[in-house]
């Protein structure tokens, strides 16, 4: 094999930023994390569709895209059920296929390990790990199918480190990272990447409460944040866009943590 495989071509490194053309499936879309990749992705010229549990926060999300005149799809849907996700699947082949696939629906459960039993497990589980491979399993095929797939699975500091209160949570989140690395060990030869972005502190519904009811635990994590303040979800923004783009193109099975500097201090 020649030193330099002149056969492979990434993309205009520069210009690998743009995604038109490409289609998107974001999961978790109705708000937070997950609507705000939704909104940079079809920003970034891809068509996008998004996905949620929740029917009406959805809708108004991809209404709220649609007056920025981006290309938006709602698909409202329950990935605990097998057949709302094969419903998806359905879609996505009707519409010609999927290159990009950004796993972040998921829910959270605090308490600590002395407390949280079995049934706390399972709920995390069952949208954290089990709804994203079942989702990840029935797009692949597509995935494969567009020659250059980019999946993208949001872990969290739980990936890499213990969590207080969440290890039901941090078990799931470590779980999505393996997956991530063993799909991207498997898929590369097929030219599909897998990256987990593991995100730190950032302002959402999922942690509005206990972050307003703990004023004195809200200080104590600025104190360990370097750049001084919570992650909003557009500081996600930029790094889904990387890891979707072909500016990426040789980037796959890593975990990029996005938390204003937590892990370094
Ligand atoms: N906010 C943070 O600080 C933070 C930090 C690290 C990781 N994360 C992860 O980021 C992702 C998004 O979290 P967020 O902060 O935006 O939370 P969020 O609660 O605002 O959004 C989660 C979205 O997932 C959807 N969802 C939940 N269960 C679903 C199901 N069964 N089927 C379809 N959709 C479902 C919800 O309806 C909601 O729109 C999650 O995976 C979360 O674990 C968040």
């Amino acid at each position: 094999m020649a030193y330099i495989d002149e056969s492979v071509r990434p993309g205009e490194p520069l210009s690998g930023f743009d995604l038109s053309g490409l289609r998107a499936v974001v999961t978790g879309a109705g708000r937070g994390i997950g609507r705000s990749a939704a909104s940079a992705l079809a920003t970034a010229g891809a068509e996008v569709v998004a996905v949620d549990i929740d029917g009406d926060t959805l809708l108004d999300s991809v209404a709220r895209m649609r007056a920025e005149g981006n290309k938006v799809i709602a698909q409202a849907a329950d990935l605990r059920h097998a057949q709302e996700v094969q419903a998806l699947r359905s879609l996505v082949d009707e519409l010609g296929g999927v290159s990009i696939l950004i796993n972040a629906a998921g829910v959270i459960r605090r308490a600590s390990s002395l407390d949280a039993g079995l049934q706390h497990l399972d709920e995390v589980w069952s949208v954290n790990v089990r709804g994203l491979y079942a989702v990840t399993q029935e797009l692949l095929p597509a995935l494969v199918q567009s020659g250059a797939g980019s999946i993208i699975n949001v872990g969290s500091l739980g990936s890499v480190l213990g969590l207080k209160d969440r290890a039901a949570y941090a078990a799931t989140k470590g779980a999505v990272r393996q997956y991530t690395q063993s799909l991207a060990v498997d898929l590369g030869p097929a030219h599909v990447r897998a990256n987990t972005i593991a995100p730190g502190y950032i302002a959402t519904e999922m942690n509005r409460d206990w972050l307003a009811n703990d004023p004195a635990q809200r200080e104590r994590l600025l104190e360990r944040v370097p750049l001084g303040r919570l992650g909003s979800p557009d500081d996600l923004a930029g790094t889904f866009v990387y890891l979707a783009s072909p500016a990426s193109a040789y980037v796959t099975g890593q975990t990029i943590i996005v938390d204003g500097g937590w892990t370094a201090s």
